[in-house]
């Protein structure tokens, strides 16, 4: 059993009086502990796709299962519970500015039964983890987009989710900073078993830390494998292309293995 398991996804817009399909047949199985990478162009339907896992985009058609799960059957109560499992993290780092690193981080439970002691252990721990113990007090605005994306990282696993998605969250950082939120994204992978989606369209990001990849255009997977497969035999013309855009950029392979 995988841990994510999307079959025949479709998802439509209805706008005014037209359909936009957005995402078409796609099937795609996620197992626990795995770096898994969608990469495709802009408008292609990654960011539709993946939040279908979570249903904040419930699909039109098809299958959305987590642990065997269908999560499309859930009433709201237990779809809430579930979302809690699923952290995510974007681009612009969605961060709220009248408030500090801590209560950001800490944001997600504001409705929760926890003490403030364990509130503040939990807060503790993962500064620690994105490496921001420094910077506990201290508001968006005084921080670097590496710094931002640790807060927004950190905000994510705050309820100790399961699998976290990364929305081209490297994607307004500069190389020095991707390599660093890179590093860091494997560290969670392989310290808390994380199951981590990668959507991006920079091929390096993927060939640095993703296991499996699937390549997205008009809302289909058009090609899907292990990074290793799929860099040495490139089945699709547009696969090629990102890969070929790939070369010259150098993202060294994290090295906490
Ligand atoms: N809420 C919406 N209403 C109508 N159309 C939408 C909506 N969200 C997305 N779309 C359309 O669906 C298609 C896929 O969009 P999506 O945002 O999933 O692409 P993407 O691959 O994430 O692109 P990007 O790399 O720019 O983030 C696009 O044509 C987009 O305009
Ligand atoms: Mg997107």
């Amino acid at each position: 059993m995988s841990l994510i398991e999307l079959s025949n996804i479709k998802v439509d817009f209805k706008q005014s009086n037209q359909v936009i399909t957005a995402v078409q047949n796609v099937n795609l199985k996620v197992e626990r502990g795995q770096i898994f990478g969608i990469v495709g162009y802009s408008g292609a339907g990654k960011s539709t796709l993946v939040r279908t896992i979570n249903l904040l985009q419930r699909p039109t058609h098809g299958s959305v299962k987590i642990n065997d799960i269908e999560m499309t059957s859930l009433s709201p109560v237990e779809l809430r519970l579930k979302r809690q499992k699923i952290g995510m993290i974007f681009q612009h780092f969605n961060l709220l500015e009248e408030m500090t690193v801590k209560q950001n981080i800490l944001h997600p439970l504001k409705r929760s039964k926890q003490t403030t002691n364990q509130k503040e252990s939990k807060a503790k721990q993962l500064l620690e983890l994105v490496g921001l113990t420094d910077q506990a007090n201290a508001y968006p605005y005084q921080l670097s987009g590496g710094q931002k994306q640790r807060v927004a990282i950190a905000r994510a696993l705050v309820n100790d989710p399961d699998i976290l998605i990364s929305d081209e969250s490297t994607s307004a950082l500069d190389p020095k900073t991707t390599q660093q939120i890179l590093e860091l994204l494997n560290h969670l992978n392989l310290t808390l078993h994380l199951t981590i989606l990668v959507i991006t369209h920079e091929m390096q990001v993927i060939e640095a830390l993703a296991d499996q990849v699937a390549i997205m255009e008009h809302g289909q997977i058009i090609e899907q494998g292990s990074v290793q497969n799929v860099f040495n035999q490139p089945k699709q013309a547009l696969t090629q292309e990102f890969i070929t855009l790939s070369q010259g950029f150098s993202i060294q392979k994290p090295q906490y293995n």
